[in-house]
């Protein structure tokens, strides 16, 4: 099989599209015909070996495993052994970091535990876009969040995978979206439905005076204090992702901040296909729906991973396996 091969870390060009055995699924695994997967920021990392405190639990010198790959949709090519959940010729779809990774590639082994079947009416190239970057937005919108039917809601990263999902998510809410990105995402993000779009690179949203009930933030970049000026009384402000000074800041703020304030600063750490079932449900009833850019061939990955870091992508980047 074809699969898109990590050596060594490094820039994205050292990455390698290979002819490799196609793997056997273990006991409880199953072998997937990966039909779409995505470039995730995850992917970005693991490549680069950056964070540097990335290869504490990925490899030291060199990644342990040599494929990446974080989302997959695909079809069941064979189950093992003492697998029930699904059979041959079933579609799946789901997001495999907690799994090994491996998407990138013609198959891969996961554990049937970590795969869900595609909603009825939702494509591959949806349903590879879906499981990461969406349930980053519901758990930090819904699960940790609380969002409440109108409230005043910030997306920071408000163009990217997860802000293309969160603001359809935050809608279903009836709520008043504003959305900071960079100025050449605003006519996608107008067409998502955000309220307002504040330009990160001229703006900063903290200083501005308006208040949240809650804020999603993909790129933490400021001192938490910062944005809980941002936020109303009872306000929650919500990271999946930025820089790991700041999270550290938040941790030891807490406990200091939950005795003195009503506001709240959360981390997320993504639970994997944890409520991928409101995903399939808010698509089916339309109410969602991924912005997908592509789809590209696997032979693209190295560029495609480039043009992720450059952030010139809009929503997913898709690979059409
Ligand atoms: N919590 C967890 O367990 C977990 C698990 C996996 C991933 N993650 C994190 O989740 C995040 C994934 O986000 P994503 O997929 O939406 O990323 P993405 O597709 O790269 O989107 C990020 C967006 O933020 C914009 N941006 C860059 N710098 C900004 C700034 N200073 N202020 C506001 N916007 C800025 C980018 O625009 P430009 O074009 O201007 O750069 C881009 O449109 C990442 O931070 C990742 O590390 C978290």
């Amino acid at each position: 099989m074809k699969a898109i091969v990590c050596h060594n870390y490094g820039p994205p060009d050292s990455l390698r599209l290979e002819e490799i055995p196609r793997p056997s699924p273990a006991a409880n695994e199953v072998l997937v015909k990966v039909v779409a997967t995505a470039i995730n920021d995850w992917d970005w990392s693991l490549v680069r070996g950056r964070p540097l405190a990335y290869r504490l639990f990925y490899g030291l010198t060199k990644p342990k495993k040599s494929i990446f790959g974080v989302e997959l949709a695909g079809i069941i090519e064979e189950t093992g052994p003492e697998s029930v959940k699904f059979s041959k010729g079933d579609t799946v779809y789901g997001d495999i970091s907690l799994s090994g990774f491996g998407s990138w590639a013609e198959y891969v082994c996961v554990p049937e535990n970590a795969l869900e079947p595609i909603p009825e009416g939702m494509s591959f190239l949806e349903a590879s876009a879906l499981p990461h970057a969406a349930l980053l937005a519901w758990q930090g919108l819904v699960d940790i969040g609380k969002i409440q039917k109108g409230q005043k809601i910030l997306i920071n990263g408000a163009g990217g995978g997860v802000g293309s999902i969160g603001i359809q998510i935050a809608k279903t809410s009836d709520a008043q979206v504003t959305g900071v990105d960079s100025l050449q995402k605003f006519p996608m993000m107008e067409k998502l439905g955000y309220d307002k779009l504040l330009d990160y690179r001229k703006v900063d949203f903290t200083k501005k005076g308006e208040k949240y009930d809650l804020i999603l933030d993909t790129k933490t970049t400021r001192s938490p204090f910062a944005y809980l000026r941002a936020l109303k009384p009872e306000g929650k402000y919500v990271t999946v992702g930025g820089d790991p000074i700041r999270f550290l800041q938040i941790i030891f703020l807490n406990p200091l901040l939950s005795l003195i304030s009503t506001k709240k600063l959360k981390i997320l750490a993504l639970k994997p296909n944890e409520g991928l079932e409101h995903i399939g449900k808010l698509f089916k009833e339309g109410s969602i729906k991924p912005i997908i850019d592509g789809p590209y061939s696997l032979e693209e990955i190295p560029k495609l991973l480039e043009y992720f870091g450059e952030a010139r992508h809009q929503g997913k980047i898709i690979v059409n396996v």
